[in-house]
């Protein structure tokens, strides 16, 4: 990492003189930690934050700097940090144990739970993550139809594993990223999003494919937003093809409405990978769908039907605290309010950061559907009118480049100087407890921001 500390920034240097404590912290991580972090999206010049607590939508740092919190457990806290009804479950299920080795109850009204809020969820198995989730997911549609080859769009995010490593952020000509096996990049075709025509091509172009999965609100949870129409016509395609659809709703799933965005837009998918809400918090995931497909898991249906049944094993799949938390979680989502107030203050949230761009004459743009608020930053110099963009009329490359443009990095520094966290897309998503306080406070720090960026000609 580039030695800032002789830097000019005004940015940078407001930066260190509130965080020594996490700048201290940050250079004993390198001593042992590859670049100091547990996360690639922590990743951050001239070093990340240490938190030490949170609340609600606040977070605190080792130095004791507040923040409004926009990165929401990477969108695993709808209901906000600490949420007394999720919490009270957490602390009642740690002094009864953390793993029996057992069938336990939680995990069955858990399960009983995302089975009557998810359209497709025919019956669910748990995993300890998203990632998990997809993978599994991917291997019982391999098995359900004797198929290999699995169908991905354009820069949707799919956890870390082999077949989703690539095509994310780079490698869109399907090659694979260090460490991951040509084999099993042949077996994956990156197609474009949100063209339909494209798609059913490649279907037909081909008698191997086994399954096509896609975030069903777009890449990155709408930071490249994709039609309802699009994932309806690939519905139609798949079922036609005897092809499985697999929703990734690792974000969407209880976020944009209680049964996901499969229930938002009236579309069932064959199979769905959920985690991040789906445990209140705490690590955990599933894989849920069509029981002709999850019965590939089932020890009497293999006999039944005289096939080898798919393994699959765990240590942590659906362990008490998790399932706890899930459903103290879910049972406060079930009603929906807690998504509609989280888009409503998402909503409301981009409109007061749009005014401040048109205010201060800058060309950024905030946008995002249901939760989200992502920052277009324009590296390209499009004229836009920050108050009347919209995101659908410019192409996903467009909107994510934004995220490298050189200014983003300061941008967000700028940010955290004045009490706001953000990710790196540059954006985030809101939980049901940001308040009218933490909007007001946020859009007054992109101001500031704003004005801090421009006296280093950054804008
Ligand atoms: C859409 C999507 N799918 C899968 C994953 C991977 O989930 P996990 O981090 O639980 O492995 C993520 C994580 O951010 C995600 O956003």
């Amino acid at each position: 990492m580039p030695d800032t500390r002789h830097t000019n920034s005004k940015i940078i240097a407001a930066y260190r003189q509130r965080t020594a404590e996490s700048e201290a912290l940050a250079s004993r991580a390198r001593q042992v930690l590859p670049s100091g972090i547990v996360h690639d999206s922590r990743h951050l010049h001239p070093y990340p934050i240490y938190v030490n607590r949170a609340e609600a939508s606040h977070k605190w740092d080792i130095d004791g700097n507040e923040y409004v919190d926009y990165y929401g457990g990477h969108g695993a806290l709808l209901l906000g940090h600490n949420d007394p009804r999720v919490m009270e479950a957490v602390h009642r299920q740690l002094d009864r144990g953390t793993h029996y080795a057992a069938c336990h109850e939680l995990e069955l009204r858990w399960a009983e739970l995302v089975q009557r809020l998810v359209p497709c969820a025919e019956r669910v198995r748990f995993t300890s993550s998203g990632t998990e989730a997809n993978l599994m997911a991917l291997r019982l549609a391999r098995a359900h139809t004797g198929k290999s080859v699995l169908v991905r769009f354009k820069g949707h995010f799919h956890g870390w594993q082999d077949h989703v490593a690539f095509g994310y952020d780079g490698h869109f000509d399907g090659s694979p990223t260090p460490g991951v096996l040509e084999g099993i990049a042949e077996h994956v075709l990156i197609a474009p999003p949100d063209d339909l025509a494209a798609s059913v091509a490649l279907l037909d172009s081909r008698d191997d494919i086994a399954a096509v999965i896609l975030e069903p609100t777009g890449a990155g949870f709408g930071w490249s937003p994709m039609s309802r129409e699009f994932v309806a016509g690939l519905r139609e395609a798949t079922a036609e093809r005897g092809i499985v659809l697999i929703f990734d709703e690792v974000v969407t799933g209880f976020r944009v409405s209680p049964g996901g965005a499969q229930a938002h837009f009236g579309v069932t998918p064959d199979l769905t990978s959920l985690a991040k809400i789906l445990a209140g918090g705490l690590p955990g995931g599933a894989v849920v769908g069509r029981r002709e497909i999850l019965d590939w898991l089932d020890f009497e249906q293999a006999e039944i039907i005289g096939r080898e049944k798919i393994q699959h094993q765990g240590t942590f799949n659906a362990n008490p605290v998790s399932a706890a938390a899930g459903i103290a979680c879910l049972e406060i989502v079930a009603d929906g309010e807690a998504c509609a107030t989280a888009t409503a203050r998402a909503q409301r949230l981009q409109a007061m950061i749009n005014r401040v761009f048109a205010e201060e004459g800058v060309p950024w743009a905030a946008f995002g559907e249901h939760s989200a608020v992502y920052f277009f930053t324009n590296p390209g110099g499009l004229d836009i009118d920050p108050m009347r963009f919209d995101a659908a009329s410019l192409d996903a490359d467009s909107l994510r480049v934004g995220g490298k443009h050189p200014a983003v990095a300061k941008f967000r520094l700028a940010l955290m100087v004045n009490g706001v966290d953000i990710s790196g897309k540059p954006g985030g998503s809101t939980s049901c407890k940001h308040s009218d306080e933490d909007l007001d406070r946020t859009a007054d720090a992109v101001r500031k921001a704003v004005v801090m960026l421009k006296e280093e000609d950054e804008l």
